[in-house]
């Protein structure tokens, strides 16, 4: 196995053609045999794969380089989704504009070569693989919540989630922050896969233009305090690394399929 076939299996996973701007590789390398895949990964975890006989590792988040740079680009797919659920493209943009340009100004303070300079100096080959990931477990979720009508209640769609092994056995809840479990989940949006969440102002163009549920992976406070107030929607939150390690595990099922060893770093596993 090399570091270019990984990228190639989890962009054929997800869908994607490209590698995004959140994913790349930062240290390549060949003839892997076992690999340690981890959501965040640091100098720590380089040596806890070198400890594990480990040849290379596979990051969630962003590493470094520009992945870690210039991934806050891929928040554009925010605008792709809201589009797909019915909200105009003129409001769609306006929705990510203000967080698009926070996290620009957050990420070009990055230490973005400590962790890529740390893999290239213990000879470890290093990728990054985050929003074809995240579209991998976008795509379980929304298969696994299809066929619920739009008389189903905000309940059975976590119910429904809650059938996938990674929410089942997650320390964390699927939690109903807004609006309530009771409540007709009408018109659905699972909002995924776009680098993070769109907080306030994305949720807010959701249930604007008709979408009565959002899901998110996470969301702040200070959003969350907002959409509590305008009091519109529900929004349900799966848990940010439940949710993480949905995507990451089909990966980890498909290289193991094809002969390469996956460590993780977690114990939250697929069904088999
Ligand atoms: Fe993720
Ligand atoms: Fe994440």
């Amino acid at each position: 196995m090399d570091t270019d076939r990984i990228m190639r299996f989890a962009l054929k996973l997800a869908g994607m053609r490209n590698v995004p701007a959140d994913s790349g590789i930062h240290v390549k390398g060949h003839g892997i045999k076992r690999v340690l895949v981890a959501i965040d990964v640091g100098t720590s975890e380089l040596l806890l794969a070198r400890e594990l006989g480990c040849d290379a590792v596979i990051a969630h988040h962003p590493a470094g380089g520009k992945a870690q740079l210039e991934g806050y680009k891929v928040f554009r797919r925010h605008v792709d989704q809201l589009i797909g659920a019915g909200v105009p493209k003129r409001a769609a943009e306006t929705a990510v504009r203000s967080k698009l340009h926070q996290l620009e100004i957050q990420h070009h303070s990055r230490n973005y070569d400590q962790i890529p300079s740390a893999a290239r100096r213990l000879r470890i080959p290093l990728v990054s693989i985050h929003s074809p990931c995240d579209e991998i477990g976008r795509k379980i979720m929304v298969q696994t919540v299809k066929g619920l009508d739009h008389g189903a209640r905000v309940s059975d769609m976590v119910s429904r989630l809650n059938r996938l092994s990674e929410y089942r056995n997650a320390l964390t809840k699927i939690e109903v922050r807004l609006g309530s479990p009771r409540n007709r989940l009408g018109k659905l949006a699972i909002s995924h896969a776009a680098y993070t969440n769109g907080g306030y102002d994305v949720a807010e163009a959701y249930f604007q233009y008709g979408v009565d549920t959002v899901s998110y992976i996470h969301i702040s406070d200070v959003d969350l305090t907002r959409l509590v107030d305008g009091k519109k929607g529900n929004l349900v939150v799966t848990g940010h690394i439940a949710s993480d390690w949905l995507g990451l595990n089909r990966l980890i099922v498909e290289l193991e399929k094809n002969g390469v060893d996956a460590i993780s770093t977690t114990d939250l596993q697929p069904a088999s």
